[in-house]
């Protein structure tokens, strides 16, 4: 939309700031005004009343400027590059790994020596826990962020993130790092200067001189960590205040009805987008907005704030893809992709939080009701955008899906979560899986689960049983559970350490920063010696390892599961299979997984009602062929079987 007092006054601004753009850069100027109107709009909505609000839409424009004249060579190529591919983070030859440096290997240059084991597991995408320097013993596991741009010591210096980030990006490897966008550590600068009472920068967060508003606030917001950080407040006694800390008393949160944080924060992306960040992963974005009366979590200025960011970002980055950590609600999480004439332009990515937890419930069920119940909205994804697939991650596994969903398989939607919450914390009789329960609300019995996939898939107590043939079969869950997420569409995410099948690790409890939080139980400290074992045949390690090697190797071959909006599911014609077509110009691939520990029947109609199909089908994970029969006779699927069968000749 043209807007001609805008455009001078971005022309102007450009001017002013003496930056001789060249002739190359037309096409940053064609993107800043281009996103201009929307830029200034979504400012606005949220800025327009606040007292500097105009003087600072100046400074916006000029943080974009600058950012786009610091901006590397290297990465304005590597921009156009990805331009050119357009949505080039849907590939189907994507896949990564998210890992913490220190536990996985020591440090950042280690992690350069790395790369090969990467290459070797087929992973060109990785997912670094946050590196920014957090207090020791209250960093949340780096999410208590106390300076945005310098390296924590512990794992290296920014010259060796940025070396690693050189060296990955010639082998064309993708990093993702985390801006921590909702709270800094309360040893942050703009926190210590709070504490000291420095109005500027109590300005900077939620304080209070008593506990009116905090009580107001509290009525309505839930807690994030009942157990170990109840209330959503914390008293500070230097200054006499309550400061709003909704996850730990330490993590002090933003306040972004400042356009000064605001301001800051964007910057502090753009230093990211300028160290070859791939995909920004924008932490808790559901919190970023506080408003009395309500959750506190996924309102309509949270979404106004992220499409700024989006708008802004690819005037001066347009290679950096956004991923917004939203773990909330099926319906809530589609938001973060945008609505209305922001579909597809605010969130690039998102998890696929909801599918997630879906495949634990039909692990343990065996039944796949509840995940089929809730594909209708999960479908809802726009084109252009994507999921991050998982099914383990550094943080607990939350049931978050809706009742109705659950109730629609014939369940008691209570009775269905307290039945999963004891599967997988393992006191149910009939559970091979050994967890735990995190953050019980004592009010409601809401409980999410840690533990590492291994041992929620059976292994740590075959292990212990001396049980061969269980010890099997929790292989066949993990390898299970990992196709079922690398093939849905959208780019998988390993968590480090499941390539192998590490199970649980309890070493937490003697450490005193962690022992309050039962989430690293399932964030190993890698044992290379163990990890060496992948090599010899025979070993638990070897079995995890090559399949998941050679899943990864399957998908990067096969177009047909890009993530094009080309997926439907398949009819239940029997409730322990989940199965859905992936279409592709000519190509169709059905994907069909057994979630059950017994053989499961499949009539073959269920392929032919999706179209003609051919006399064969070649299964790429068993390399076998199948000929297709009549409607009265059956496929038939091992216990935990899957199966990824494309139509042959
Ligand atoms: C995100 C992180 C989680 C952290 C929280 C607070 O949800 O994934 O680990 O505790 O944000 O920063």
């Amino acid at each position: 939309m043209y807007d001609s007092q805008l455009h001078n006054t971005i022309s102007n601004r450009l001017r002013n700031l003496d930056i001789d753009f060249g002739d190359t850069d037309n096409m940053f100027y064609t993107r800043f005004v281009a996103n201009a109107t929307a830029i200034q709009f979504l400012y606005n909505e949220i800025y327009q009343h606040h007292p500097a609000g105009e003087q600072l839409f100046d400074a916006l424009i000029d943080t974009i400027a600058k950012a786009y004249t610091q901006r590397p060579a290297t990465l304005k190529e590597r921009d156009e590059e990805k331009e050119k591919k357009g949505n080039w983070y849907l590939s189907n030859e994507i896949t990564g790994m998210s890992l913490y440096v220190d536990r996985f290997c020591g440090g950042l240059k280690q992690l350069t020596g790395k790369l090969d084991y990467f290459k070797k597991l087929g992973v060109n995408f990785l997912h670094l826990m946050p590196v920014m320097e957090s207090p020791e013993g209250e960093s949340d596991g780096g999410y208590a962020v106390s300076d945005f741009r310098k390296v924590d010591k512990r794992f290296g210096t920014l010259e060796e993130l940025k070396k690693l980030q050189q060296q990955m990006s010639t082998q064309n490897m993708y990093l993702m790092l985390d801006i921590v966008l909702n709270h800094t550590s309360h040893k942050h600068e703009w926190a210590v200067k709070a504490a000291k009472g420095e109005k500027k920068y109590q300005d900077y967060f939620y304080m209070y001189n008593d506990r009116d508003m905090p009580d107001q606030y509290d009525r309505t917001m839930p807690d994030i960590f009942p157990e170990s950080a109840p209330g959503n407040f914390t008293y500070v006694n230097e200054c006499n205040q309550w400061v709003m800390t909704v996850f730990h008393h330490y993590q002090w949160d933003l306040n972004y009805t400042n356009p000064q944080v605001f301001i800051e924060m964007l910057d502090t992306i753009f230093f990211f987008a300028n160290l070859g960040v791939d995909v920004l992963r924008i932490d808790a974005p559901a919190f970023i907005w506080k408003q009395l009366g309500t959750t506190c979590q996924n309102l309509p200025q949270a979404h106004t704030i992220l499409r700024l960011i989006k708008q802004c970002v690819q005037v001066a980055a347009p290679g950096m893809a956004l991923l917004g950590e939203a773990i909330v609600a099926p319906k809530e999480i589609m938001k973060y992709f945008g609505t209305g004439l922001y579909v597809a332009k605010e969130c690039d990515f998102a998890y696929n939080a909801t599918h997630m937890a879906l495949q634990w419930d039909a692990l343990a069920t065996g039944d796949t009701r509840v995940m089929l119940a809730a594909q209708h909205e999960i479908l809802q994804k726009p084109f252009g955008t994507s999921w991050i697939t998982y099914t383990r991650c550094h943080d607990d596994i939350g049931l978050g899906y809706d009742d109705y969903m659950i109730e629609y398989a014939g369940y008691n939607a209570y009775e269905h979560r307290k039945f999963l919450q004891e599967y997988y914390s393992g006191v149910h009789p009939m559970s091979t899986a050994i967890g735990a329960l995190f953050s019980v609300n004592p009010k409601t019995q809401d409980a999410r689960i840690s533990g590492s996939l291994a041992s929620m898939c059976g292994l740590e107590r075959a292990i212990s049983n001396n049980d061969e043939g269980a010890v099997e079969s929790s292989i066949k869950k993990i390898l299970l559970m990992q196709a079922h997420s690398f093939f849905i569409g959208g780019i998988p995410m390993i968590f480090y350490g499941d390539e192998v099948g590490y199970t649980n690790d309890y070493s937490y409890l003697n450490d005193a920063g962690k022992s309050y939080d039962n989430r690293w139980m399932h964030r190993p400290v890698i044992d290379w010696a163990k990890n060496a074992r992948a090599d010899e045949e025979g070993t638990i390690e070897h079995k995890v390892f090559s399949g998941t090697q050679k899943l990864i190797a399957l998908r990067r071959q096969m177009e047909v599961v890009s993530d094009y909006k080309n997926l439907t599911w398949l009819q239940p014609h029997n409730i322990h299979v989940a199965g859905y077509l992936r279409t592709y110009n000519e190509k169709k691939l059905y994907c069909l997984y057994n979630f059950s520990g017994k053989e499961a029947f499949l009539t073959w109609f269920a392929f032919k009602q999706h179209g003609k199909i051919t006399a064969r089908l070649y299964d790429h994970w068993k390399e076998q062929y199948y000929t297709v029969g009549f409607d009265h006779e059956y496929f038939i699927l091992e216990p935990y079987g899957f199966y990824l069968l494309e139509p042959v000749e």
